[in-house]
């Protein structure tokens, strides 16, 4: 059976940039000559299909028309690998159905554990990927509870404002309890942060919660500037933020693939607090 690796994007509160992280990163993996697939589970709020420049035409089928199985996985499957002009490795992306029609039924129905782990299974195997990425909706509710529960690793995302540290830690809380590793990016670090403070943030959450922190990316406005009109890697290749994707890509397929690995933890600490 074809190894794929699930990796779940979560935060606990909302627009720490979950689904630009997965965006650029799932793109620098493919690059990087994996094979990776991106699954938008941000059912009530989608946004990858923004970023990744999909059209309404291109759109075939939903994850939610999957999940309420409506339709088989790959009638829903968008293939983004010409579109970012890969040498070696392959992209495929599942919408969420974006429109209130399509977002309050699902909110309505739901889905299930099981559909949702065959689900992932089937894409893995179909598609032979090394990678799945699963954007999510913030905090902690059902679906990211699922995501959490059939993840093989977490990444949080974080601010370093101190509710987004603070929910980290419950989200890590959470994460302990299923035995799952988790690693954090620190995300939008103000300029007034140096790195010395940065570090420190980072050791409290060791400290406090047993979390290792993978990297910390600088607030950037040209990110912000680009309103989520494709994905930032592809569009500015040259930009030390997008060398900054490559060495998160490296660093995380080092630690999954020569594991085991001190770059992300199991241990999830109550949460506490960071005063
Ligand atoms: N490092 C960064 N510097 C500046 N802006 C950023 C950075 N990362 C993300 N952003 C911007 O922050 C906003 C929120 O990002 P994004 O949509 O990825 O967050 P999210 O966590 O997915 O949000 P939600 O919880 O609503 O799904 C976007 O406008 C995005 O362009
Ligand atoms: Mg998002």
């Amino acid at each position: 059976m074809y190894l794929t690796r699930i990796i779940s994007v979560q935060s606990f509160k909302g627009g720490t940039g979950k689904s630009t992280i997965t965006a650029n990163l799932a793109v620098t993996l493919a690059h990087l000559s994996k094979r990776v697939g991106v699954v938008d589970l941000d059912l009530e709020g989608p946004g990858l299909h923004v970023i990744f420049g999909i059209s309404d035409g291109d759109v075939r089928g939903t994850i939610n028309d999957v999940l309420q199985r409506s339709i088989p996985v790959s009638q829903a499957v968008i293939d983004l690998t010409s579109r970012i002009r890969l040498k070696d490795g392959y992209l495929v992306f599942v919408p969420a159905g974006h429109t209130l029609e399509e977002i309050l039924k699902i909110l309505d129905t739901g889905f299930n554990l099981f559909t949702f782990k065959n689900v992932l299974e089937e894409l893995g195997k179909i598609y032979r990927l090394d990678y799945l990425l699963i954007d999510s909706h913030p905090g902690i509710e059902k679906d990211t509870l699922l995501a959490m529960a059939l993840c093989d690793y977490l990444v949080l995302i974080s601010r370093v404002d101190q509710q987004d540290l603070f929910g980290s830690g419950v989200m890590t809380e959470v994460a302990g309890q299923l035995n799952k590793p988790v690693v954090v990016i620190l995300n939008m670090v103000p300029s007034s942060v140096n790195e010395k403070e940065s570090k420190k943030i980072s050791d409290r959450l060791t400290e406090l919660f047993g979390l290792r922190v993978l990297t910390a990316l600088p607030f950037n406005s040209d990110v912000l500037e680009n309103l989520s009109m494709g994905v930032f890697v592809l569009e500015r290749p040259k930009d030390p933020l997008t060398r900054r994707f490559t060495e998160i890509a490296m660093k995380m397929l080092e630690a999954i693939e020569t594991g085991p690995s001190e770059e992300f933890s199991t241990t999830g600490r109550a949460a506490g607090s960071l005063a």
